[in-house]
């Protein structure tokens, strides 16, 4: 069968892995042929491809990245861009095709089923938020990151009295913000699911510096809004898919904290840090049996659907539900990060 691959969105580490693991099951175990559709849908649209065979594979499982590149392009965006995509695939005989992405990806996936292209989903995002299976890869690696540059904040804000204010990514969801902070033992997280009230989160500093502690890290997620203000996000660019570019609550948050408390506050952004390198070998895995669950759904002949994960076993769920809504941080989660906050003393007699 001749398959092509596509990865599409912001890059995620184990992209590679995938990748490697769909193209060596492929030719071992059913004799495919393959073909990698460069940057995205937008190699589908304007046929930009590449041969994947088991050289090409060869040595990228640990590479972060991904060989076929990605864009943000999307299709149902431009003219005809959605027969454009089908007249390309049958052009070069592509009978099937994986497309490795978040929503925005799948939403295109999905329009392209519809109109009878055999397409099977791999889930792709570091934020975590994909419905319908519960991890995507690329996260683990992310809150690794995310937590070891908490731990080296943490020592420098120690030296120096400060308040650090680390911003993670996280577009709609705090998963990012709420595993790192807890393993870094941040001292306050904030998440896109709760607006904050910048007048509580300066009162809870003061209250743990009176402690006698004279530091303090608070780690935000980059949608994170304050309750009485309009989203940092406005008058920014924004994308084919209509999300805005974000980055930058991190720094309106530090200078907040810093004029209410008096201490001085500084700001890390981590930005695309969280997004590059290497995946951990968790990661690979979960990437690899992404991968190996996609070239058996392929061969299943189960189209419109995406691999999952559920509990420990690997299955699929249609297209249509993964991406009907975000996977927000549920209220378990949540509690976990409030519990151990400081808590301003009215809140402590209250309850
Ligand atoms: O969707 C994943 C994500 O990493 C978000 O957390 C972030 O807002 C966005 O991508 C950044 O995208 P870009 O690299 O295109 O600016």
């Amino acid at each position: 069968m001749k398959i092509g691959i596509l990865t599409g969105g912001g890059d995620c580490p184990g992209l590679n892995a995938v990748i490697r693991a769909i193209v060596r099951k492929g030719i071992f175990h059913y004799n495919d042929q393959f073909i990698g559709f460069m940057e995205g849908w937008r190699g589908v649209l304007e046929n930009m491809s590449r041969p994947l065979d088991l050289e090409a594979v060869r040595g990228i499982l640990p590479q972060g990245g991904t060989i076929l590149r990605t864009s943000r392009t999307n299709p149902a965006k431009k003219e005809n861009g959605l027969e454009r995509c089908i007249e390309n695939l049958k052009a070069n005989g592509v009978e099937a095709l994986i497309a490795l992405g978040g929503d925005d990806t799948q939403s295109v996936s999905l329009k392209l089923f519809e109109r009878g292209v055999k397409v099977v989903a791999v889930p792709k995002t570091i934020d975590n938020d994909l419905s319908g299976t519960d991890l995507c890869f690329g996260f683990d690696t992310a809150v690794s990151i995310a937590t070891e540059a908490i731990d080296r904040v943490h020592t420098t804000a120690e030296a120096h009295n400060r308040v650090i204010v680390v911003e993670v990514m996280g577009r709609d969801s705090g998963w990012i913000a709420l595993y790192s902070g807890v393993a870094g033992g941040a001292d306050v997280i904030l998440i896109p699911e709760q607006p904050f009230d910048i007048q509580e989160i300066a009162e809870t500093i003061k209250k743990r510096h009176d402690r006698g502690l004279y530091f303090s890290i608070v780690v935000v997620a980059e949608g994170a809004k304050m309750a009485s203000r309009s989203p940092e996000s406005e008058r920014r660019k924004v994308d084919e898919f209509g999300h805005v570019r974000l980055g930058g609550v991190g720094n309106t948050l530090a200078a907040e904290i810093e004029s209410r408390t008096g201490f001085e506050t500084r700001a890390v952004v981590l930005g695309h840090i969280q997004r590059g390198g290497s995946p951990t070998a968790f990661d690979r895995m979960l990437a690899t049996r992404y991968g190996l669950g996609a070239i058996d759904l392929v061969h299943e002949g189960r189209f419109g659907r995406m691999v999952a994960l559920k509990g420990s076993e690997i299955t699929s769920v249609p297209i249509a539900d993964a991406i009907s809504q975000t996977r927000y941080l549920s209220q378990d989660f949540i509690d976990i990060a409030m519990s151990l906050r400081e808590k301003n003393r009215e809140d402590v007699h209250s309850s």
